[in-house]
């Protein structure tokens, strides 16, 4: 086995924040994305990919915020190949240690004929000058060739030689619409950076979308032909079907350093975290059976297995849980603990809570506590980050009664307070959820389609706390709300007023009626 002195580093480049965030229902909000930025800051990620500066005030901020605070990681701003883009990510990127711009165009003949109308002579100048704005601005500059699996290569090349001429220092070869095989984006890499006379000037960069399932599979390919940095995100989260998940890559490099001699600077350990802190952020689902995070990825069910587990771990185990952050179930806490062991427990799980959150929390804790026997970790996970979504939202529920009848009527009572103004409404649905969300719908004035629905229990048990899941969708915008609660009724009206509370957000709209039509 290679050690890790002769294996060699690869940069991680995280773009949850950017590539994540804007997959629908992803969005964030100011607060979660600086969580997100720093726990991925901590666990060791190169360049933090923050956000979009251009695209709203909102990412400008986002950016520059993370930006300052960032102690370690290089804070990317991404650029369309416009100038007003360029200006605006640099302006965002400036309040950093170490900034980069990460400016980008299409490549490939279709993007040039139906999207960009140009030719490939007029690409080419833009990259020229588009790269030359950004050097100006700043030293670290990326260029990526947008749909560059779809790119004859000898055009590729030129662009990417002109990209470096230019100033670019990394140079990203994108497998924009997920369409490339392992042996295919191989290839690319290697006669890019064969036919480029200046490609050891840079480092070359592999982006992938997972449309195939195949991203992680091809950013590994890319880095064995001589890529050096990935970009990737946590839970692989991103457009359509996700980009390469950060922690897949890493524990691909560390699991089979035989096969891959590459090490990433990533302490492996804060992993399941970051999943965790990403997936409430963003509201967005961790698939069971996701690898290296997922709720069954370390779980031995069969007898065989199980058997074979208990006599060496190493039978049917290729990495530990502990390996990537996974402490084995522990029963917490009770009704009998107080602020400090609760504190304490904060601490152990990686939480730093503002004081009025913390008091919040607490006794949502103590009420769950005497609600509920056994309190474990995932509990107090599931409890800690509802507060935290939640705690921004303006539409809050005061009181809801539900009574549903055989065969009878199905009525909701709801109380919510929008903007600290109590409104009382009743509901009589076809069942015991279409009253909930109706009468939510009557009371904010406001028909969002609802896209999706789903409750899942936080632990196993009749008495497990009911984490409900809601997607929206108002005027082509859509927004995901989640809420654990010991009730599944409770949770799915605060899971469908969270994401209502978040197509707010996104509009910057009046709490009540705006989002109609
Ligand atoms: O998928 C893609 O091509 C991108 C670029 C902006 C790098 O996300
Ligand atoms: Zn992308």
């Amino acid at each position: 086995m290679s050690t890790q002195s002769n294996t060699d580093r690869v940069y991680i480049f995280d773009t949850t924040l950017r590539d994540g965030e804007q997959s629908p229902g992803a969005t964030m909000t100011l607060d979660e994305k600086l969580q997100v930025a720093e726990i991925l800051d901590a666990m060791g990620v190169d360049i933090i990919e923050a956000g979009f500066p251009i695209a709203s005030n909102g990412d400008f901020e986002a950016v520059a915020t993370i930006a300052k605070r960032a102690k370690k990681a290089v804070i990317a701003g991404l650029a369309r190949a416009i100038p007003a883009d360029i200006d605006r990510a640099g302006e965002a990127v400036r309040f950093a240690q170490r900034g980069r711009i990460h400016t980008f165009v299409s490549t490939s003949p279709i993007h040039l004929a139906h999207q960009m109308r140009k030719t490939e002579e007029e690409v080419l100048e833009i990259v020229t000058k588009t790269v030359t704005q950004a050097r100006n601005l700043i030293d670290d500059v990326e260029w990526s060739g947008m749909d560059a699996t779809r790119t004859p290569v000898e055009f590729l090349a030129r662009c990417t030689e002109a990209a470096i001429k230019a100033g670019a220092t990394t140079i990203n070869l994108p497998d924009t619409v997920g369409y490339s095989t392992p042996e295919d984006y191989y290839e690319l890499f290697k006669r890019v950076i064969e036919m480029v006379p200046n490609s050891d000037k840079a480092i070359f960069s592999t982006h992938c979308h997972n449309d195939l399932g195949m991203a992680v599979a091809n950013s590994l390919a890319g880095v064995r032909a001589g890529a050096r940095q990935i970009e990737c995100t946590i839970n692989g989260i991103g457009e359509r079907a996700g980009n390469a998940a950060l922690e897949e890559i890493v524990m691909a490099f560390k699991t089979r350093v035989d096969a891959l001699p590459f090490h990433t600077n990533i302490e492996s350990t804060h992993l399941s975290r970051a999943s965790k802190v990403v997936s409430a952020a963003a509201n967005f689902p961790v698939q069971y059976n996701k690898a290296i995070v997922g709720k069954n990825a370390f779980a031995h069910e069969s007898g065989i297995h199980q058997d074979g587990m208990l006599k060496n771990a190493l039978t049917y185990e290729i990495m530990t849980p502990e390996s990537v952050g996974i402490k084995s179930t522990s029963l917490v806490m009770g009704k009998h603990s107080g602020r400090h062991a609760f504190k304490q427990k904060l601490a152990d799980l990686g939480y730093e809570m503002a004081d009025n959150q913390f008091q919040e929390a607490f006794q949502r804790f103590k009420d769950l506590a005497d609600r509920k026997k056994n309190v474990y970790d995932d509990d107090i996970i599931a409890l800690v980050d509802d507060e935290i979504g939640s705690s921004a939202d303006r539409i809050k529920l005061v009181e809801m009664s539900v009574t549903s009848k055989t065969g009878g009527i199905h009525r909701c009572e709801l109380k919510v307070s929008v903007d600290g103004d109590p409104i009382e409404v009743s509901f009589d649905g076809t069942g015991s959820v279409d009253a909930i969300f109706s009468a939510i719908k009557e009371a904010v004035k406001a028909s969002p389609h609802l896209v999706l629905y789903a409750v899942d229990g936080v632990t196993g048990g009749t008495d497990a706390q009911a984490n409900a899941h809601v997607r929206l969708e108002m005027n082509g915008r859509i927004a995901s709300g989640n809420a654990t609660e010991p009730d599944t009724l409770m949770a799915s009206a605060r899971a469908y007023l969270n994401a209502y509370n978040r197509l707010l957000v996104e509009r910057g709209a009046p709490a009540q009626g705006a989002l109609a039509g």
